[in-house]
């Protein structure tokens, strides 16, 4: 009996990508007793029109939208999908497609999703960032060092007044943004809508002290249409942020806000909470430059994309790769990381550079990603032996000092704050 020869018509290595077809980079082992073939073929079979038996009397337009798998190189696979299985506009759909049943299937012991590369015709359908890092930049009025941030710590358990007075001395500190946690909503201890209101009180004072634009990335992540009331909370307060946990959020409620928020003409700053369960194991799940890539089509403005050197998992190659994705307007192939991509006229993205970070890192982190990113310390400034406001200005003395060229002993000589901040941590990489 022959057992998969359905599956196999999913295989043409002949194929020639079109310009309208959306690509996806696999990496794929097959299970024991499975051939390549049979792995393959099931993958494009099942993210696109399969089921796991021949069937008859099917209509012609079957043969037009089966995905292809066109290219195989040891245990990584290129399918092409037709753009008419796609809906457009439908970011879910595509999900339960290219990311959905095909990770459980029996004939495969791991399989990963790498990168797509999305057609223009499929990007037409979404709007991307609504501001980007261009207009973020011309809205702080900073061209030339990366953005700064921090989240009260620890990460919960403050009071609205508490939180606000240390997002007050953050900010006095020379940083620009303060940062709600990811599990930061409103609990019984931290009410949103009373953060808000206290936070834009102290904002507005923290500007006036220091002559700087100052905004909050305040969590509104909850139920949609309770996470649409906070949108415009944050709007009438004058925050020209609102933070979002978009993998718990989803995609759809994501969706939701960018045109909500875009409407509001706000920036949607995106916590990647959970991200980890799906894309550590690097056999199997969904790579965060691929959940990156998703963000940046539906549009979010900014990140959270790694550190390489600070407490949180993420390589080299994957901070690189998230950055390429985020950032660049045309990202050239890379074998086994990624797919050609053309982001026509969609805006680019802030990585964002965040856990374990500390002044002792700030070149490392210069180096690894230029000025186009922005950069969370947390623990990193509210550990300063002298306080938050005390590490704050330690912070931007480090940055200062990486753009000078200087090295961070020479210039502390000279910067008190710095030099108690390399006394308690030095170049330390936390775990
Ligand atoms: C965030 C991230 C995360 C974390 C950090 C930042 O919310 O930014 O979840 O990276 O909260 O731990 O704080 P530290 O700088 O203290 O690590
Ligand atoms: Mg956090």
């Amino acid at each position: 009996m022959k057992k998969v020869e359905w599956y196999h018509d999913f295989i043409d290595l002949k194929y020639k990508p079109k310009n309208t077809d959306l690509k996806v980079l696999f990496y794929f082992e097959p299970a024991k007793d499975e051939t390549k073939d049979d792995a393959i073929g099931r993958i494009a079979s099942e993210s696109s029109t399969g089921t796991w038996t021949t069937l008859y009397n099917l209509p012609a337009r079957m043969k037009h939208i089966m995905a292809k798998a066109y290219k195989v190189h040891g245990n990584h696979v290129q399918i092409a999908y037709p753009l008419d299985l796609w809906e457009l506009g439908n970011a879910p759909q595509l999900l339960s497609g290219i990311a959905g049943n095909i990770f459980g299937m029996k004939a495969l012991n791991n399989l990963r999703l790498v990168d797509a590369s999305l057609p223009k015709e499929y990007l037409k359908s979404f709007q991307g960032p609504n501001l980007g890092i261009h207009e973020l930049r011309k809205y702080f009025k900073i061209y030339n060092r990366p953005l700064t941030g921090a989240v009260p710590k620890p990460k919960l358990g403050f009071s609205a007044e508490e939180h606000a007075q240390i997002g007050f001395e953050t900010w006095a500190g020379g940083f620009d943004l303060v940062k709600d946690d990811e599990n930061l909503s409103s609990q019984k201890f931290n009410n949103f809508y009373k953060r808000v209101q206290l936070m834009s009180k102290l904002r507005d004072r923290a500007e006036k002290e220091t002559g700087e634009i100052k905004d909050a990335l305040i969590n509104i992540t909850a139920e949609t249409d309770e996470m649409k009331k906070r949108a415009r909370a944050l709007h009438e307060h004058g925050f020209k942020y609102a933070m979002i946990d978009v993998v718990t959020s989803g995609f759809s409620a994501v969706q939701t806000l960018r045109e909500i928020l875009g409407d509001y003409g706000m920036a949607i700053h995106a916590h990647r909470a959970m991200h980890a369960s799906f894309d550590r194991n690097q056999k199997h799940g969904i790579s965060m430059q691929f959940l990156a890539k998703i963000m940046r089509m539906i549009g979010v403005d900014e990140i959270h994309s790694g550190t390489e050197y600070g407490k949180l998992v993420g390589s080299h190659e994957e901070v690189q790769a998230i950055t390429s994705v985020l950032r660049e307007s045309n990202v050239k192939e890379k074998e086994k990381f990624l797919l050609n991509q053309d982001w026509g006229k969609i805006k680019g993205a802030f990585p964002v550079s965040s856990g374990g970070l500390h002044p002792g890192l700030v070149p490392n982190e210069m180096k690894l990603y230029g000025k186009d990113f922005m950069m969370l310390v947390s623990g990193g400034i509210h550990g300063h032996p002298q306080g938050t406001r005390a590490g704050a200005i330690a912070t931007m003395q480090a940055i200062e000092s990486t753009k000078k060229k200087i090295t961070l002993e020479e210039y502390a000589k000279t910067h008190s704050e710095l030099a108690e901040a390399l006394k308690k941590w030095g170049r330390l990489n936390p775990k």
